[in-house]
């Protein structure tokens, strides 16, 4: 991900008496009638306002902060322009060199310029950009991607994970005919209007209601609240919540969808059985269980989250490393449910964009290339060498702190002794206001791009790639090591 709200919270208590209750009115809307299940998001509705007026000073600015993404405005440290990125770093304008430890928010698996990708583009140039043509390289990526996720007997290619999501939902309600989609608090999915639910860009994290489910609380301003009613948020690793659902809304859920390692509140796994416990209601209720594992796909192994945990899922959705920096993004699943799909199927999942023939060529370069393993021990080494080396710094300076990982992708929490298992844990626990001092030395004053970057209320997890070295993980230690001599943790 990343929705980036790094505000502080008493600006939101200002928000009204800074730019009156008018304005703020145009942006929220009516308030909500559902009776408190719904919260508006004051934290967003400042930012909208302050961007607002930012760029309405500013005349001769054509982007909206940053025209490419919001995430890539690291408000921390404040604008930071790239000119060029190569192996596991980045050049800023004023052509210093940053080690990277976001690359591409999960996607740059094998560094910014890998060979075996610029290889691919470069030969299939040649070819025409083939735009919404089927070839045989199509052909190839879906037998080859068939042949390793557990789930997947059949591939729809799309370009984004938000995409990806959305239909996966649709097919789940499709095929079941049933309407409620169950989420849990914290996962991401993309910033479609319907998932973008009790979120980390969401003010707080949810109470629970007398059904187990959580208050609704949109992670963005703009979605009128129906949206969520058909999305019932639940707490991470709560099996009773999820069964209190299915009785709630008895007969009427398509599905659940999750992040089989909740990478974006900085990697909690599931609970021991957790997974399978979903996997045996949602068969016992008639409902799909979705794995979105745009993050977790082809980071550890080849058949991702599901094949490390054991529970293959019904359908599965892909992005990020699937095509390490290209855009290409996918849906897979058992033939019963993907044949939904249109020209089979009723389902209709197509765009433009899909399947463009240079993401294809790379994307099936990249699964021919991982195919050996090598590039995954490689990484797993590393994230070792990142966990021990982290553990000793905190410890050396009595900093409490749990992590964990997958596939090159280490969740840092500060300030906990022990592994927190919902995102309202981590809300109570996460020091923020430490993080992000910590984080805005370690950008500027040590050069580490997006290293221990706090969101809103939990850490973004630490990325590795394929390109970042030993070396460059021994310097990553020392530096923090030399950043908390000089800052106190409280
Ligand atoms: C787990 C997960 N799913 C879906 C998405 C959305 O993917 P995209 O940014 O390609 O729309 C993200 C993005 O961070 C994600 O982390």
């Amino acid at each position: 991900m990343k929705q980036m709200s790094f505000a502080d919270a008493e600006h939101s208590e200002n928000v009204e008496s800074l730019y009156g209750t008018t304005i703020l009115h145009q942006f929220t809307g009516p308030s909500s009638k559902n009776g408190g299940c719904f919260k508006r998001h004051p934290l967003l509705v400042f930012h909208r306002l302050e961007g607002a007026m930012k760029d309405m000073e500013s005349k001769e600015e054509t982007r909206v902060g940053n025209v490419l993404a919001g995430w890539n405005h690291l408000s921390i440290v404040g604008p930071v322009h790239i000119k060029n990125a190569s192996g596991a770093r980045v050049q800023v304008a004023t052509g210093e060199w940053y080690d990277d430890y976001i690359m591409g928010w999960g996607s740059c698996l094998l560094g910014h310029d890998s060979t075996i990708i610029k290889e691919s583009i470069t030969r299939s140039l040649s070819q025409g950009f083939l735009q919404q043509y089927e070839t045989d390289k199509h052909r190839l990526l879906s037998e080859r991607f068939c042949a390793v996720v557990p789930c997947a007997e059949k591939l729809r290619l799309v370009n984004s994970g938000l995409e990806a999501t959305m239909y996966a939902t649709r097919i789940a309600r499709a095929v079941t005919g049933k309407r409620m989609i169950l989420k849990f608090e914290g996962h991401f999915h993309g910033l479609n209007d319907s998932l973008t639910w009790n979120i980390d860009s969401s003010p707080r994290s949810g109470k629970v209601l007398a059904s187990g489910e959580l208050e609704r609380l949109s992670g963005t301003v703009g979605i009128p609240d129906e949206y969520g009613m058909l999305t019932v948020p639940i707490p991470w690793n709560d099996t009773h919540a999820v069964q209190k659902a299915f009785e709630q809304y008895k007969g009427d859920v398509a599905g659940i969808i999750l992040e089989p390692v909740a990478l974006n509140i900085g990697c909690i796994r599931p609970d021991e059985g957790f997974l399978q416990e979903l996997r045996a209601l949602t068969s016992q209720h008639g409902a799909l269980l979705i794995f979105d594992e745009v993050l977790t796909g082809f980071r550890a192994n080849l058949g991702g989250a599901q094949k490390d945990f054991g529970v293959v899922p019904d359908i599965a959705t892909y992005g990020k490393a699937f095509g390490c920096g290209m855009p290409i993004a996918g849906i897979a699943g058992k033939a019963e449910y993907m044949d939904i799909i249109a020209p089979r199927g009723p389902v209709q999942v197509s765009g433009t964009n899909t399947g463009r023939y240079l993401s294809v060529s790379a994307a099936l370069a990249i699964i021919e290339h991982l195919a050996d393993g090598a590039v995954f021990r490689y990484i797993t080494a590393l994230e070792s060498q990142l966990k021990k080396g982290l553990w000793d710094v905190f410890d050396k300076h009595g900093i409490p702190c749990y992590l964990d990982s997958y596939g090159g992708r280490i969740g840092v929490h500060i300030g906990a002794y022990e592994r927190p298992r919902t995102m309202k844990e981590i809300e109570k626990l996460y020091p923020v206001e430490f993080a992000k001092k910590l984080f805005y030395m370690l950008s500027n004053e040590y050069r580490l791009y997006g290293f221990l970057m706090p969101l809103s209320y939990c850490p973004e997890p630490v990325t590795l790639s394929a390109a970042h070295t030993p070396r460059m993980i021994e310097d990553a230690c020392e530096r923090l090591n030399s950043a908390l001599k000089r800052l106190r943790f409280s």
